[in-house]
C-alpha cells in the first residue's frame, strides 16, 4: 500500500524507518512518500504561511503549495486513486474502523496543518478531515504517524502472525483479554491456571470472559455497540454475578 503524507517535516517520518514497518517498507509492502509544501514556492524563504485575514494570533498555512504538493503526488501516483485525509482536532474522531477501512484502500494520502492551522480551503482539496482525539497538537505529523501505524499493521505480511491483530483490543469491538508470559510467578502474583492448563477450549472461554469483563469494566460503550453471542450475555451474567 502506498501512503503519501504533506508534511513541513518530513524528517519525522524517518521513525517509520525502524521496527516492523522499516521491514514493511523493505519488504515493499508499504511505499511511504513524504512531499513539503515549501518544495512548491517561489520566494527565497519558502514561505509556506501567512497572517490571518482579521488579524489574531498565529500563523496560518496557505493552500497554494499544499494544493500544489498534492497536484504533484496525483502526477506521481499516475492513474492509482487515492483518499486524501486531512489531520485537524475538528476532524471525526479515528478509531480502528478508520484504519480497517484505509487497510483496504491503494493508496492513502495525510495531509498534516501546522502553526495556528490551514487556510480554510484547504478543507475543500480533501475527502475526509480525521482527528487523533480530543486534544491540539503543534502539527498533524503525530497524528499522521499513528495512523499510518495503525493501518499498516493491518496488512497482510506486515505483522507476521495475522492472528494477533484478529484478537486484539478494538478487532472484534471488544479490549483484549489479560496476556501473560514467563515467569510463572512474579512479585507474588501467579499466571491464571487455567492458561497453564493446555485445555485449549477452557482458555479460549477464559479469554473471552475476561475480554467481557474488561470491557464493562474500562469502556461500557463498547459493549453496547458490540455484537454478542448468547454465550456472551451468559458469560457477562456470571461475570455481574445476575
Ligand atoms: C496547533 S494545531 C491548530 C489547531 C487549530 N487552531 C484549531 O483550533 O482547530 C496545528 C495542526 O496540528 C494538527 N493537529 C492538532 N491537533 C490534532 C489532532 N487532535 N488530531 C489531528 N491533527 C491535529 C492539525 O493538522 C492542525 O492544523
Amino acid at each position: 500500500m502506498r501512503f503519501e503524507i504533506v508534511t513541513l517535516f518530513p524528517e519525522l517520518f524517518e521513525a517509520l524507518e525502524h521496527g516492523l514497518l522499516g521491514k514493511a517498507r523493505d519488504a515493499g509492502r508499504i511505499d511511504v512518500h513524504t512531499i513539503t509544501p515549501r518544495r512548491f514556492t517561489a520566494d527565497k524563504h519558502r514561505t509556506v504561511d501567512d497572517a490571518p485575514y482579521g488579524g489574531g494570533s498565529g500563523m496560518v498555512l496557505m493552500p497554494g503549495p499544499v494544493a500544489e504538493a498534492l497536484d504533484f503526488l496525483d502526477e506521481q501516483r499516475g492513474g492509482r486513486i487515492t483518499r486524501r485525509v486531512l489531520l485537524t482536532p475538528q476532524g471525526e474522531r479515528f478509531t480502528q474502523a478508520h484504519a480497517r477501512r484505509y487497510a483496504e484502500l491503494d493508496s492513502l494520502t495525510l495531509v498534516c496543518g501546522r502553526y495556528e492551522g490551514f487556510d480554510e480551503r484547504i478543507r475543500g482539496l480533501v475527502d475526509e478531515e480525521v482527528s487523533l482525539g480530543d486534544f491540539v497538537l503543534l502539527g498533524g505529523e503525530v497524528a499522521a504517524l499513528a495512523i499510518l501505524e495503525a493501518t499498516a499493521r493491518l496488512l497482510p505480511g506486515v505483522l507476521g502472525n495475522e492472528q494477533s491483530a484478529a484478537d486484539e483490543s478494538h478487532a472484534a469491538g471488544l479490549l483484549e483479554y489479560p496476556q501473560y508470559t514467563r515467569p510463572e510467578e512474579f512479585r507474588g502474583e501467579k499466571v491464571p491456571e487455567v492458561l497453564r492448563s493446555g485445555n485449549h477450549a477452557a482458555i479460549a472461554r477464559w479469554r473471552r470472559k475476561e475480554s467481557l469483563r474488561r470491557t464493562l469494566e474500562r469502556r461500557p460503550d463498547l459493549l453496547e455497540a458490540a455484537d454478542l453471542t448468547d454465550e456472551d450475555r451468559q458469560l457477562l451474567d456470571e461475570i455481574k454475578g445476575t
